[in-house]
This record gives structure tokens, C-alpha cells and sequence, in this order.
């Protein structure tokens, strides 16, 4: 089945035209990486995923679901996760209380049907490696770790789709490898992942499939390998095919 269908999207913002007749869907379980150059519209395209931009034009279907008018929060209780950079962790709560608050947030009987709580905190940390800081404030923690963190709690927080944008985006070489393995997990718990990256060969090792945006068009989809070695994707990004 398609977790989400993209039909006919648009977007333009002061007279510019961002996102230009997006056409995809995604069956769920796979990991789908979405890549272009700067300003080719992939945040833009998770802004109106999430709901935090209105489309001009088209829809999007969540499970089936038209979920087109739906404001951000109602998408995220449907169980769209995003994962913003740097933003959603309390700096000054000790990890501990970041996962709770997380967990807080669902409803009840999802809440309960979790078990134990302190056990739920304790297993999320240790998901992510991050135990030993468990009673430390998250504003000591490194970009990457912080990452880790928020990826673990939207995990937690019972998501089927995650929209994640740079997750390595300055993040240690270690970390790189964790965040993939956490991915790899997502995978594995049959979750949806779409992941926006710069970094081709972290791309290649998750992903199922690579959807290339420029000037706010798809132009380009396939498996990694085929993508990658595309002449289209040497002229999108270095404007000539090296190889020519
Ligand atoms: N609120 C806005 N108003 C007007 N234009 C915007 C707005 N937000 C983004 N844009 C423009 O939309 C285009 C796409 O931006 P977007 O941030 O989606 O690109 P991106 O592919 O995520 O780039 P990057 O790789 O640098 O993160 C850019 O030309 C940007 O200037
Ligand atoms: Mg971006």
C-alpha cells in the first residue's frame, strides 16, 4: 500500500514558483532519499508535507487519508514525524525528561500500552548510546548527539512516517554511522523514511529509493546506483557531464 501519495503539487511563494507539479508515492517500510541542489525545494517539500506550508496546488494522501487541509499538529497525531535540525530538544531538561515530554505527549492509551515508562525512557536512551548522559541537560550534548536524541524520541513518539532533513548535516563521521543504523532500525520496524541529504554515499548505503528535485521539480528517480550514475544528476549538479 502507498503510506503517502503526492499528486499534482505546487507551491509559489512571492511570486516564485517553488515546488513545481510533484508526482510520487511512497509504499510503506521504504526509505526514500530526496536530493538537489541548494534552494532546489527539498525543505520546502517537507514544509508542505508537514504542514507547515499550504500548497497552491495538488494533494497528499496519508494512508489514504486526504490530508491535504490538515493543520501540522493534526498530521502529526496521524503519525507524520519530523525531525528538525537542532529544534524540539530542551536544552535546559536533562535527556531523561526530553524522552518523557515526548512520551507525555501521546495519548493515553497509547501511553499505557507502552508499559512501564521509566523503562521506555531508559530503552530509547540506550537505542541511541546516549544512557550515560541520561541525567545530564541536552544542552551539553554535540550536534550529533542531539540529533540522535530527537530522531529517538520522534521514534518513540510512534511515528510511521519521518520526514528527516540533514540529519548528518554537521555531524561527526561516528555519528553519521549511528544516525544510519538508527535508520536501518526505522527500516526494520517497517517505518517510512524520507530523508533529505547532501551526503550521496550515506544516501546510497539507507536508501531504497532517490528522488532528485531541481527548480522545485522531480527529475529524476530511481534506485541509488542507477541515480548516481546518471548523466542527468552530473548535469543537475556541475552543469556538464564530466565525463563529455
Ligand atoms: N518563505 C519563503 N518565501 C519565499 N521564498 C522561499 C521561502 N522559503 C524558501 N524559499 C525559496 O524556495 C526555494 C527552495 O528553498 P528550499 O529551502 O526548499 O531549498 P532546499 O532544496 O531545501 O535547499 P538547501 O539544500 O540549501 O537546504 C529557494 O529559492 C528559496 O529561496
Ligand atoms: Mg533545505
Amino acid at each position: 500500500m502507498s503510506i503517502l501519495r503526492i499528486s499534482h503539487l505546487s507551491l509559489s511563494l512571492g511570486g516564485q514558483q517553488i515546488l513545481d507539479g510533484i508526482n510520487f508515492n511512497v509504499e510503506e517500510g521504504e526509505v526514500i532519499g530526496v536530493i538537489g541542489p541548494n534552494g532546489s525545494g527539498k525543505t520546502t517539500l517537507f514544509n508542505v508535507l508537514s504542514g507547515f506550508l499550504k500548497p497552491s496546488h495538488g494533494t497528499i494522501h496519508f494512508c489514504d487519508k486526504d490530508i491535504t487541509s490538515y493543520s501540522a499538529s493534526e498530521r502529526a497525531r496521524l503519525g507524520i514525524g519530523r525531525v528538525f535540525q537542532n529544534f524540539g530538544i530542551f536544552r535546559d531538561m536533562t535527556l531523561e525528561e526530553n524522552v518523557l515530554v515526548a512520551l507525555e505527549a501521546l495519548p493515553k492509551e497509547r501511553r499505557k500500552a507502552l508499559g512501564n515508562i521509566k523503562e521506555v525512557v531508559k530503552g530509547t536512551l540506550a537505542m541511541v548510546g546516549l544512557s550515560q548522559f541520561a541525567k545530564r541537560k541536552a544542552g551539553s550534548l554535540s550536534g550529533g548527539q542531539m540529533r540522535l536524541l530527537e530522531i529517538a524520541r520522534t521514534l518513540k513518539a510512534e511515528k510511521q512516517l519521518f520526514l528527516l532533513d540533514e540529519p548528518t548535516a554537521g555531524v561527526s563521521p561516528k555519528m553519521t554511522s549511528q544516525i544510519a543504523d538508527l535508520i536501518s532500525e526505522l527500516k526494520r520496524e517497517k517505518k517510512t523514511v524520507l530523508i533529505v541529504e547532501h551526503d550521496l554515499p550515506f544516501i546510497s548505503k539507507i536508501c531504497d529509493r532517490v528522488i532528485v528535485l531541481d527548480v522545485g521539480k522531480i527529475v529524476l528517480t530511481g534506485k541509488p546506483q542507477e541515480v548516481k550514475q546518471s548523466k542527468e544528476l552530473q548535469e543537475i549538479y556541475f552543469g556538464a557531464n564530466p565525463a563529455d
